[in-house]
């Protein structure tokens, strides 16, 4: 018996150096060890047996069963950290590829705009001011000259929420605001981008919501001709180094005198086009001398100080820049649309 023992010890041994994969230590190990074996037999047989010759078998079929588990099981462990290398071999990630190329959102056109003239303004000393989308019937048009009943008050069609505050109609109320807040009345540049709003009818030109930029400056011997200067780095700022201005007059409580300003048309530059409706300009802006009264409503002597105002609307330099048709494409986050402008990639 212990040479039967010695023997299916030296097999087991030698089969396992064969074993490949679990399945087959599995197998090997039933072979060897498991019920049906020759191992097994021997241990059922065991009760024939003398107290010594028992004390002997049961010693070496310790000893057996020990050593080939142990092989086994080592084995087991070898192939398992040959198959993690190999797994860990094929998933080797080569850091010094290029990686994939991923979308990052982009700026909306309306922001690449106003950031554009932003940058324009603050470059010339200006400070970029904010205020209140909603505000009052005073700020919005009283102070700036237009009191109840002013005929021009109806082609502002507002929003009201209550009796005396609405939503502004455009940042003009920035003008009051600006002049208020400056206590030491002394001279100072602001534009004040924002959005504004009144009850139009949506369609390709108008929308309820829109955004302008206000300009104001006061101070002393403030002339038209610092106004001109300024809104003709704007129109080449944001239309192209060739473009003209041209002044037509024009009128707005506010301002005295006021006018419309046109910019040559980039497409056809004043030959005529469908663009510019043939007469080769195309209106941009509103801007005038602020009016005596709206200067002295907010503290200002009109006798010391003067200045000049203008008032942008976003959404139409955007449409000429970019050549947009339709307003509502602003507004109605179709991602087609919005894929055209500024997209980088990572
Ligand atoms: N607030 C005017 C509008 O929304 C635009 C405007 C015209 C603003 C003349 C000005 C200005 O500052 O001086 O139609």
């Amino acid at each position: 018996m212990i040479e039967k023992l010695e023997e299916i010890k030296l097999k087991a041994l030698d089969e396992v150096e064969k074993c490949n994969d679990e399945a087959s230590i599995n197998n090997a190990k039933s072979k060897y060890l498991g019920k049906k074996s020759e191992f097994s037999e021997i241990m059922s047989s065991m009760g024939k047996l003398s107290s010594d010759e028992k004390r002997e078998v049961g010693a070496k079929s310790n000893e057996v069963r020990t050593i080939v588990t142990e092989a086994f099981s080592n084995r087991l462990k070898t192939i398992k950290d040959l198959e993690l290398n190999k797994k860990l071999e094929n998933d080797k990630i080569d850091l010094t590829l290029p990686s994939k190329k991923r979308k990052r959102g982009t700026k909306h056109p309306l922001t690449l705009v106003r950031e554009e003239i932003e940058d324009l303004f603050i470059s010339m000393g200006y400070d970029v001011v904010d205020g209140p989308e909603v505000d009052s019937d005073s700020n919005c048009f009283e102070m700036l000259n237009l009191p109840k009943g002013h005929p021009a008050r109806d082609a502002q069609d507002s929003f009201y929420i209550t009796q005396e505050m609405l939503l502004r109609t455009h940042t003009s109320t920035m003008q009051v605001r600006s002049m208020l807040a400056n206590v030491d009345k002394k001279p100072f540049k602001i534009i004040c981008p924002g959005k504004t709003y009144r009850r139009d009818d949506d369609d390709a030109t108008h929308s309820h919501q829109f955004s302008q930029i206000e300009g104001l400056v006061v101070g002393r011997d403030i002339s038209l001709s610092d106004l001109k200067g300024t809104l003709l780095l704007l129109a080449r700022k944001m239309l192209g180094n060739d473009r003209d201005i041209r002044f037509r007059a024009s009128y707005f409580p506010f301002t005295e005198p006021s006018y419309e300003v046109d910019v040559s048309c980039f497409n056809c530059n004043k030959k005529g086009c469908p663009m510019c409706k043939g007469t080769g300009w195309i209106e941009i802006l509103g801007c005038g001398i602020v009016h005596p009264n709206v200067l002295e409503n907010c503290g200002f002597d009109h006798n010391k100080y003067q200045g000049f105002a203008f008032g942008i609307g976003i959404e139409r330099v955007a449409m000429l820049k970019y050549g947009i048709t339709d307003i509502r494409n602003f507004y109605t986050n179709d991602y087609r649309f919005l894929n055209n402008f500024d997209r980088k990639e990572m």
